[in-house]
């Protein structure tokens, strides 16, 4: 054991992942059966299934069918009951069940549950129940050719559930859409003992690895139940491109696996230094796969937390994607979704998982965070150097060295002396802190020691605590599975006097989990033994890829608890294990990356990919975590990274320091204006999130999302836009690039907007074409499409707080007809209130060429926020078009009663209105042309606050 401990800890100094820790399918017991089950079933013309719904126990009510499924086995052994339902639920979804009727007496008294996991969808849904108004929906018997079906139709889709052999067809308007089961590799293995295991197999069965487990370092695994995989398949009818499934360092499509021994592997380990171009398992998991093209789209959630894999074959000659779906053991449960479009099937699952949280603002800012910042010195020198240098940020990062001894819950003494005075001069400076705290818990201090007094730890097949090794060496886990966990943890984080650790300390301290996949070092393949034990005795076999979500969860929760006591604001929690249903409480990152081109270049899929499975609030490490990035690279991904939705520059404790200023000119200038540009862009992020909280868009939205109509969009990985707002980008991921391609994915008119500059000789350019644009390390290619309107604040400030009463600039892109309309998003960006009391602002923009105006309606009816946005504005409106608009000097402006001028100047392809202070609390009209002008607007300078980085 130690051993292994040493060697682990070698290779993660040494770098480059070693295949050999992690098993590929064939030596994956359960992947290799059930492989081998369908290669078995493919090859034979007359196979005929063996599982077929028995009539007799069929049952159908409305919006629900239930029966058993009938698996026969040879050798004259009694058939096995499946238990199946099958209930549709809101918008023509439908939730797909079986069990299997387990006989306790057979089973010889083993301290393990031996139910199959079926809570999986405890921890991925939002409520309890799913919401199912469709419970009367019609499930009708009908028969062809004399075969007995079941049929449900909802919109233009019909649902076919035949009975034998069991399959389920979507087809709309009569056009197969997907048949489940479609090849037969329907498979569950039902319990037998060890004894009469041979027995029990079917002809196209293998038995290899059922009882033990001939990997490597798993070679312990006592697999108390034996064999129990489940597995089916799901063919997408002339679907050519499917997404999802994160987490992999792979393309945004996925990819064809039946010639390669690793199909996408869902399986969350701690992967150390992962490759790029690999369906080999990481940090996260959710099993949910979008299907898309277009006029239609097909979502399958595939609800399971043990191991699984993915065999995509996209060898089908008429377009069409076939998956083969096989875990480890747990329920066989699932959902489809049908919709005509990618953001409807997001919609359906954030209706299920839940939609990702509303961040605090500051959230959205940039995160500066390094492997270590050493002492509380070192803390506010950083803090100081970033004002020197003008670059604003809103969160500083300690990681694991700020412990005693990396015993989370404890202050380093020496180095941290007063975290309290350290909190406090960081909050005067409108920053705030993240400190690391894993699930790992060092043995024998007064943490562990209660966690193991309590019976609130991970344990071994015995059921007594669990040993491993992490960061501390030897540590015992915390059983976040465990409701009374919830106490422990809770009280570690209380704001209260009796709290040594962050009692006292003020609220701007928020929490990062690390290793919660979970890591152990000399675990099998880096984490728990399959056959330790959680909470209800499941093993971790069955809850592996739920535990990093119920170990943020539980964070989420104290620290909600905790700033409730002082005032209710939105806790952020970064996360790097998750699962379906983590988008609720946590952020995410794509964990250890290197400093090399090619993990800048997969950072995008990567993060569009976690978007689009219901996870937007992802970032990747800015710079790579392992090794020195060069000054052009550090560059670039900065570049690139001000698009993350989560923007954090993170780097191993080895590599040397590169903070903004460290490459200097002109790099620093490069850098500081992408980081101004990221915070002046804070209320387009913002309201994209807001748009994702509430329906699903990804907050950076793959371009086939935007303009579905054509094919050529939908293997796009590079580029993308920013939520609803007709921000497109291409960031720059070549070396020594000197020109890029840039698709333009339809019709309509983009204007080149490159770093947020709208210009009078702005180019523009309408497709679906695409354009070579030449660059140099100063540019950020951004289009904005015509038809959008965006509001973004324009002065420079140390952090987003100070930007609170800025005045915002509206930028305007005209469309072929002259046409413009967009969102703004408003709240105080911290705490609740939009959501108990609805203090937020939701303003909707519309140009209108005909009426020659501009109008602005606050579609929503906030109070106190209100009264403190009084003396916010907007100070200036630019507007780019194509030849609308262009003839008119002077415009007006209509609010509240009052009518006052505006001067409009017109210079190439820009149109400036100035000075226009229009108060964003309540609705306005600005007409072009308006003479009955009543009072010119004078401009009045404003106010420098504290905290302005440039002058105005
Ligand atoms: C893991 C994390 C990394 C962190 C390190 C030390 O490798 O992925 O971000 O810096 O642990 O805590």
């Amino acid at each position: 054991m130690q051993f292994t401990v040493f060697f682990l800890l070698f290779l993660h100094s040494v770098w480059g992942v070693k295949d050999y820790l992690y098993k590929s399918c064939d030596n994956s017991g359960f992947c290799y059966r059930n492989r081998h089950f369908a290669n078995q079933i493919k090859s034979k013309d007359d196979y005929e299934s063996r599982y077929s719904l028995d009539i007799d126990t069929l049952s159908v009510s409305a919006g629900q069918l239930s029966a058993i499924i009938v698996k026969e086995l040879p050798n004259n052994l009694p058939a096995v009951e499946l238990p199946l339902s099958i209930t549709i639920l809101d918008g023509g979804s439908i939730h797909v069940k079986i069990d299997e009727k387990r006989d306790k007496k057979s089973f010889s008294g083993k301290i393990v549950n031996f139910n199959r996991y079926d809570e999986a969808s405890k921890w991925a849904f939002q409520s309890k129940t799913l919401s199912s108004s469709n419970s009367s929906a019609v499930i009708e018997a009908k028969s062809e050719n004399g075969d007995a079906f079941y049929e449900y139709s909802f919109s233009d889709y019909s649902f076919k559930f035949e009975l034998d052999p069991f399959k389920i067809i979507v087809a709309r308007q009569n056009e197969i859409q997907l048949i489940v089961n479609d090849q037969n590799l329907l498979n569950i293995e039902h319990f037998r003992a060890k004894s009469e295991n041979k027995n029990h197999l079917t002809p196209e069965e293998s038995d290899f690895d059922s009882f033990s487990d001939s990997f490597a370092d798993a070679k312990d695994d006592t697999i108390p139940i034996g064999p129990e995989s489940i597995a089916l398949d799901f063919t997408f009818n002339n679907y050519k491109y499917v997404y999802g499934i994160p987490e992999h360092a792979d393309s945004l499509v996925l990819k064809d696996t039946t010639s390669s021994d690793r199909p996408y592997r869902l399986y969350n380990v701690d992967i150390f230094e992962y490759e790029t171009d690999s369906r080999m398992p990481m940090y996260g998991a959710i099993p949910f796969l979008l299907a898309s093209r277009p006029g239609s789209s097909l979502g399958l959630f595939w609800v399971n937390s043990a191991d699984t894999f993915i065999d995509i074959d996209k060898t089908s000659d008429v377009g069409s994607t076939k998956t083969h779906w096989i875990s480890e053991n747990g329920i066989l449960e699932f959902i489809i979704m049908v919709g005509s479009t990618a953001n409807e099937i997001n919609k359906k699952y954030g209706e299920i998982t839940g939609y990702t949280q509303l961040p605090q603002l500051a959230s959205l800012g940039y995160h500066q965070c390094r492997w270590n910042y050493n002492d509380e010195k070192d803390v506010l020198s950083i803090n100081s150097l970033m004002d020197e240098h003008r670059i604003p940020y809103d969160y500083l990062w300690l990681d694991i060295e700020y412990t005693d001894s990396k015993k989370y819950f404890t202050w380093n003494k020496d180095t941290f002396p007063n975290p309290e005075r350290m909190l406090k001069e960081l909050d005067h400076t409108d920053r705030n802190l993240v400190i690391i705290i894993d699930p790992h818990l060092k043995t024998d201090y007064f943490i562990s020691n209660e966690a193991i007094n309590k019976k609130l730890t991970i344990n071994t097949f015995e059921n007594k605590p669990y040993y491993g090794h992490c960061w501390p060496g030897e540590s015992v886990w915390i059983d976040t599975l465990n409701p009374s966990s919830q106490q422990f943890w809770d009280k570690q984080f209380e704001y209260s006097k009796r709290n040594e650790f962050m009692g006292r300390l003020s609220t701007n301290l928020q929490i990062w989990n690390d290793m919660n996949e979970p890591s152990d070092f000399n675990g099998p393949e880096t984490s728990s033994p399959r056959d330790s034990l959680h909470y209800d005795l499941w093993e971790h076999r069955s809850i592996h890829n739920v535990y990093g979500l119920s170990y943020h969860e539980a964070t989420y929760h104290a620290m909600i608890k905790r700033l409730e006591t002082t005032k209710r604001q939105r806790p952020f929690v970064l996360t790097r294990s998750y699962f379906a249903g983590s988008q609720r409480t946590a952020a995410m990152w794509t964990g250890d990356n290197m400093s090399k081109w090619e993990y800048l270049k997969i950072s995008l899929p990567m993060i569009i990919t976690s978007g689009i499975s219901g996870m937007p609030f992802a970032g990747a490490d800015v710079g790579g975590f392992f090794g020195n990035p060069s000054k052009e690279l550090l560059t670039r991904w900065y570049q690139t990274g001000i698009w993350y939705p989560f923007f954090r520059a993170h780097a191993h404790i080895d590599s040397r320091r590169r903070e903004p200023w460290v490459p200097g000119e002109p790099y620093t200038s490069i850098i500081r204006e992408s980081i101004q540009l990221r915070y002046s862009l804070l209320p387009v992020f913002y309201t994209a999130f807001y748009h994702s909280s509430i329906e699903g868009t990804p907050v950076i939205k793959p371009v086939f999302y935007e303009s579905p109509e054509h094919l050529e969009n939908y293997d796009v990985e590079d580029q993308f836009f920013i939520g609803n707002s007709g921000v497109m980008v291409k960031p720059v991921t070549e070396e020594n690039a000197a020109s890029i391609e840039v698709l333009i994915p339809d019709s309509e008119l983009y204007y080149s907007f490159d770093n947020g500059n709208a210009l009078p000789n702005a180019t523009t350019v309408s497709g679906p074409t695409s354009v070579t644009k030449s660059v140099d390390l100063h540019t950020i290619p951004v289009f904005l499409k015509g038809g959008s309107i965006i509001a973004t604040k324009s002065r420079h400030r140390r952090s987003s707080k100070l930007m609170f009463h800025d005045p915002f600039t509206l930028t305007i892109a005209l469309d072929k007809n002259g046409n413009a309309k967009g969102k703004l998003y408003v709240d105080d960006g911290e705490s609740f209130d939009f959501e108990n009391s609805g203090e937020y602002l939701d303003i909707e923009f519309e140009l209108s060429n005909d009426s020659r105006s501009i109008t602005s309606r606050v579609i929503s009816s906030p109070n106190n926020l209100a009264k403190e946005l009084v003396d916010v504005v907007f100070e200036k409106i630019v507007i780019l078009s194509d030849g609308y608009l262009q003839d008119y000097e002077s415009a007006s402006v209509e609010q509240n009663n009052e009518k006052k001028a505006i001067s409009v100047t017109t210079e190439g392809k820009l149109i400036t209105l100035a000075n226009s202070k229009i108060s964003i609390i309540s609705d306005w009209v600005i007409k072009f042309g308006e003479e009955d002008i009543v009072e010119d607007i004078k401009f009045d300078q404003v106010n420098e606050e504290n905290g302005l980085h440039d002058e105005l």
